[in-house]
């Protein structure tokens, strides 16, 4: 990082932190791999060198800089409820021994300097930083505030105002930014340490340098009561928003010793609760899912994708083309009729012009990105693509057809992708000559929109045609997950228990409004039924009487579905479902035909209707969720349970203050989900045959998946 000439060697003061004189000036390196996460070597290393400068008669300033590509990405949130994070000298301590050093210490910034790492730079005296870092308290994203005196420095170095926003929205600012709100003191332009060390020099000259500790608050145009009225009660981070809007507030009125007292009571709450556990876990569980088991990480040569082709421009192929567009791929969008194609493209513009309405897009980028979209009514236009999307009528004869055609006019190395949300990929792959060539793309609807993709391969789908696929989801700004190949591949084929319950619980009692109500309460972004109205009621009626002939006579069946369908009632589309719809409007509203169909069923069933409570809706919801998962992760359709909590959080609604079905289950215990399930199996039928994975696990006193 730097050429300046040090007369003395870096010296561990431990394992992750690095000492240097460079002249008067001691530099303190964090090295402490990927992010320079602020563990206990990390924080012991740092006080060491505090204490070192300060003992040494020669040394007049310290420069705290991190190797690697940032400054700290905060405290190591994998330590987090272990004895490390609490091990001595805490982050609180690190600070205060900061701020009593005589000798001012400078933080050098590149990168980024988040949570604890900007929390450690608050302490320092003064900050210096590069043009292209970030600087900001995300805690709360993780469900958590700062704990290392960040709700009381900040307010105090930049405003309570400005601080409230960056603390309760969490976003990070860039440094030019930072130095007009006064958060840095300089910006690097050239060599980082170099410049540290210059602007070190000219400090150690003053006086007295700056303690942000000692300062006062201005709270000036605070108005705390409003702040709290701008939480989203349904936003994964509610319940820190609201503990950091109270920990400025302590800020303006606590002296700084006991704010800090109070910041670190309300973080230690945080930090045992049940959200910030499941937040944490998603956010490793989003990193790892796009990750292939046993290959190497980071960037592989193989098949680079630049042209994309899509098949049909229906609601599904238009957002995907979208998705590509926005991510700025070019993309030829074929259709058979030129009437389907203009629908599509006026579908697409629509779409852009809502986003642009809400001041998200400028009308240049709408046509930029449209011209990105080629259309086409021949299907020789996909001759030199890298990869084709599918999105053609969900039927087994449609695809097969569709991939002939795919064969005969793509070149020999494109990928050749199907959107199908349930049918086999391996059937498709096998009518063509490629079947290694071929993958399932399952998107969600609306696919411009939502981050989740299954990529689902196939038994001779080729490696690096999975590698290239879920790159590409990457760079279009998706999450992949990868799959294989079964009924409803994941997200679907956990519907179906899930749906199944539903149904139960209508005929032994529950009322379609109760059923949803208990599991949004619960946290479901939409309950199962309104979800069914939304999805089309028809579609999983087509699978289950394609299903019909295999399914075991002796196991229960509801009937209260398939009966609704009977009545032409498909869901929001039709105006009717489990609910009713007044035109134009997407409230689903208590229908008494559905109640007289649930209890027809029943009668028919010899079914006692009861009192039904919200606990044994959530219960048997859930579980039948979380017991179908733990036989998904046993079949190997799932590289790791983590995977399951990212399709669900980010494709149907889970709320991710539970952190995902298989987290809730571990949060639940492990143990006590299996007895549970087993207690249901008594009550009910074999629908409940627990997972023997679970079986496993418990035997084993395994306590996660
Ligand atoms: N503690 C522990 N591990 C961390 C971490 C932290 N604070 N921040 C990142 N990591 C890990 C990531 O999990 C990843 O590990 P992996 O390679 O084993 O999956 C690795 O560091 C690299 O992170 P990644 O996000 O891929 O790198 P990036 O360069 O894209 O982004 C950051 C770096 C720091 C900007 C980003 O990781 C981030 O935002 N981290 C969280 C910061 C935060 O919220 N801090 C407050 C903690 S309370």
């Amino acid at each position: 990082m730097s050429n300046s000439t040090s007369d003395n060697t870096n010296t561990f003061l431990s394992d992750t932190v690095r000492y240097a004189v460079h002249g008067n000036v001691a530099v303190i390196t964090l090295d402490n791999p990927p992010v320079n996460g602020l563990g206990d070597t990390v924080r012991a290393g740092i006080y060491a060198g505090i204490e070192r400068a300060g003992d040494d008669a020669r040394i007049n300033a310290v420069v705290l800089i991190g190797a690697g590509k940032g400054f700290s990405g905060g405290a190591d949130i994998r330590q987090f409820n272990t004895p490390a994070a609490n091990a001595q000298p805490t982050l609180r301590a690190v600070i205060a021994r900061i701020e009593a050093s005589g000798k001012p210490v400078i933080a050098a910034i590149h990168g980024f300097a988040l949570g604890g790492g900007l929390e450690l730079a608050l302490g320092c005296h003064y900050r210096i930083a590069q043009s292209a870092t970030r600087l900001g308290l995300p805690e709360v994203s993780l469900g958590l505030i700062p704990g290392g005196g960040g709700t009381q420095r900040l307010p105090r170095l930049v405003g309570a105002a400005t601080a409230l926003s960056m603390i309760q929205g969490g976003k990070p600012v860039d440094a030019q930014a930072a130095q007009a709100i006064g958060l840095v003191d300089a910006l690097a332009q050239g060599d980082l340490l170099d410049e540290a060390l210059t602007f070190a020099r000219s400090c150690a000259a003053k006086a007295t340098h700056p303690v942000i500790g000692r300062r006062s608050v201005d709270a000036k145009g605070l108005d705390f009561n409003g702040a709290r009225t701008h939480i989203r009660a349904k936003a994964r981070n509610a319940l820190a928003q609201g503990v950091a809007i109270d920990c400025v507030e302590a800020a303006t009125r606590l002296p700084f010793e006991a704010g800090l007292d109070e910041e670190r009571r309300q973080f230690d709450a945080l930090v045992d609760g049940d959200v910030s556990k499941s937040l944490r876990h998603l956010f490793f569980a989003e990193k790892e899912a796009p990750r292939i088991a046993g290959a190497h990480r980071g960037k592989q040569a193989g098949i680079d994708i630049q042209r994309i082709g899509i098949l049909g421009a229906g609601t599904m192929g238009g957002g995907i083309a979208m998705a590509c567009a926005n991510a700025g791929f070019p993309v030829v969008l074929c259709e058979r009729e030129q009437a389907a194609l203009d629908r599509g493209l006026a579908r697409m513009r629509k779409n852009y012009e809502i986003t642009a309405a809400k001041g998200k897009l400028s009308q240049d980028d709408i046509e930029q990105r449209l011209g990105l979209i080629t259309p086409s009514l021949d299907l020789n236009d996909f001759a030199d693509m890298d990869l084709v999307i599918e999105a053609v009528f969900e039927d087994i004869a449609v695809k097969k057809d569709v991939f002939r055609q795919l064969d005969a006019v793509c070149k020999w190395d494109a990928i050749l992708a199907t959107n199908t949300s349930r049918l086999n990929i391996d059937e498709i792959a096998a009518s063509i000559g490629r079947p290694e060539s071929v993958i399932g793309l399952h998107f969600f609807s609306p696919a411009n929109v939502m981050k989740l993709l299954e990529v689902v391969r196939g038994a001779k789908t080729r490696p690096d045609v999975i590698a290239a696929s879920m790159d590409i989801a990457q760079r279009i700004g998706k999450i992949p997950v990868l799959v294989g190949v079964c009924e409803g591949f994941v997200g679907n084929r956990m519907l179906t228990g899930y749906w199944r319950e539903a149904g139960f619980l209508l005929e032994e009692g529950a009322s379609p409004q109760q059923v949803d109500g208990a599991l949004t309460r619960f946290g479901m972004a939409m309950g199962p039924l309104a979800m069914a109205d939304l999805a089309g009621m028809d579609i999983n009626w087509a699978t289950r009487k394609r299903l019909a002939p295999t399914r075991p006579a002796h196991l229960r069946y509801s009937k209260v579905a398939d009966r609704i369908c009977e009545r032409g009632r498909f869901g929001q589309k039709t105006g009717a479902g489990y609910y009713r719809y007044e035109a134009g409007s997407r409230t689903p509203l208590p229908d008494p035909i559905v109640d007289e169909i649930i209890q027809a069923c029943a009668r028919e069933a010899g079914i006692a209707r009861r009192e039904i409570t919200d606990e044994e809706i959530v219960e048997r919801c859930m579980l039948a969720l979380v017991n179908e998962g733990a036989q998904i992760i046993d079949e190997g359709i799932v590289q790791r349970a983590s995977d399951i909590d990212v399709i669900y959080v980010n494709g149907y609604g889970f709320p991710a203050t539970r952190g995902g079905p298989m987290f809730y289950a571990q949060t639940l215990g492990l143990e006590t989900t299996l007895k549970k399930i087993s207690d249901l199996r008594s009550k009910h039928d074999e629908h409940w045959k627990p997972a023997p994975l679970l079986e496993r696990l418990v035997a084993k006193g395994a306590k996660t998946f």
